[in-house]
C-alpha cells in the first residue's frame, strides 16, 4: 500500500523548546490512523507543521507523492489536506449555514460548480441532522458537541482528501465523544482518509486501524489500534492501569 501522507524526521522547535524531536509516520489512503499522547506531547505542533502553520526545523512531509514541507497553508489546503483545529474555531456570531459555507470558500473562488457544493452541503447535513435542524441559528448557540460537528462539517465542505483532526473529544462528555467518533467512522467508511490526534487514547485506538504513541516529542510505540489498546505500557500510562 502506498502512503498518502509520509512524514520523515520531523523536528519542530519553539525557541529552545523542542516540541517535536524527529518523528516519522505514514497515513495510507482509506484508513483512520491516530497519534495519541498526553497534554504537551507535541500532537498539535505536528498537525500545525502538516498544515504549514509552523515551520519545521528539519524533516520532510510528502502528501500524495509531492513534497509539501515548505508550501504555504492555502496551497496545502488546496491539495486536500484539511484540518479541524483544536478548540473547533467556529464563528459563533455567524449562523450554522454561514459557517459551513466558509468551508467551501476556496472552491467558490476556484470556480467549482455551485451544484457540487450544494450536494456536499446536503451530504454534511444528512450526516449531522442536528446541524440541519439548526441551520439558520447562530453557531454560538450550539452545544459543544454540535460545535465540533459543525467544525467537522465545515472541513468536509473543503473536499478533503485527508482530514486532520486535533482532539475532537476535547471538553465533551463521553457519550458525545462516542457520537462524534461514530461519525468519523461513517465519514471514513464513505472513503475519506482520517488522521486523528487525541488525548482520549482509548476511544481513538478503538476506531483507528493503526496508532502512534507520542511522548515529549518522540514516537515511543507504534502498532495496530487493537494491539496498542492491549499493550500493558499503554494501559498503564493512559488508561489508569
Ligand atoms: N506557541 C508556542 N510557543 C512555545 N511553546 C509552545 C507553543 N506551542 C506549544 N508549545 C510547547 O510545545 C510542546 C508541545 O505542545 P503541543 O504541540 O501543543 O502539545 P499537545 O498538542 O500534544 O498538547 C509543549 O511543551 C508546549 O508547551
Ligand atoms: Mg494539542
Amino acid at each position: 500500500m502506498s502512503a498518502l501522507l509520509e512524514v520523515r524526521d520531523l523536528q519542530v522547535a519553539y525557541g529552545h523548546i523542542e516540541a517535536v524531536q524527529g518523528i516519522g509516520f505514514v497515513v495510507h489512503a482509506g484508513e483512520i490512523r491516530t497519534l495519541v499522547g498526553a497534554n504537551g506531547a507535541g500532537k498539535s505542533t505536528t498537525l500545525l507543521a502538516l498544515s504549514g502553520l509552523v515551520r519545521p526545523k528539519s524533516g520532510s512531509i510528502r502528501f500524495d507523492g509531492v513534497d509539501i514541507t515548505r508550501l504555504p497553508t492555502h496551497q496545502i489546503v488546496e491539495r486536500g489536506l484539511v484540518q479541524v483545529a483544536e478548540g473547533r474555531a467556529i464563528l459563533t456570531t455567524l449562523t450554522v449555514r454561514e459557517n459551513l459555507e466558509l468551508g467551501a470558500y476556496r472552491r467558490h473562488r476556484g470556480g467549482q460548480g455551485r451544484a457540487a457544493i450544494a450536494s456536499d452541503l446536503e451530504r454534511v447535513l444528512a450526516l449531522f441532522p442536528r446541524l440541519h435542524e439548526r441551520i439558520d441559528g447562530l453557531a454560538g448557540n450550539l452545544s459543544g458537541g454540535e460545535q465540533q460537528m459543525l467544525a467537522i462539517g465545515r472541513a468536509l465542505l473543503a473536499r478533503p482528501r485527508l482530514l486532520l483532526l486535533d482532539e475532537p473529544s476535547m471538553g465533551l462528555a463521553p457519550i458525545i465523544v462516542q457520537d462524534i467518533f461514530r461519525k468519523l467512522r461513517e465519514i471514513n467508511a464513505e472513503g475519506l482518509t482520517v488522521f486523528l490526534v487525541e488525548q482520549n487514547v482509548r476511544q481513538a485506538l478503538k476506531i483507528a486501524q493503526h496508532g502512534y504513541v507520542l511522548e515529549t516529542g518522540r514516537i515511543v510505540l507504534d502498532g495496530s489500534g487493537a494491539a496498542l489498546l492491549n499493550d500493558p505500557k499503554v494501559l498503564a500510562a493512559y488508561m489508569g492501569g
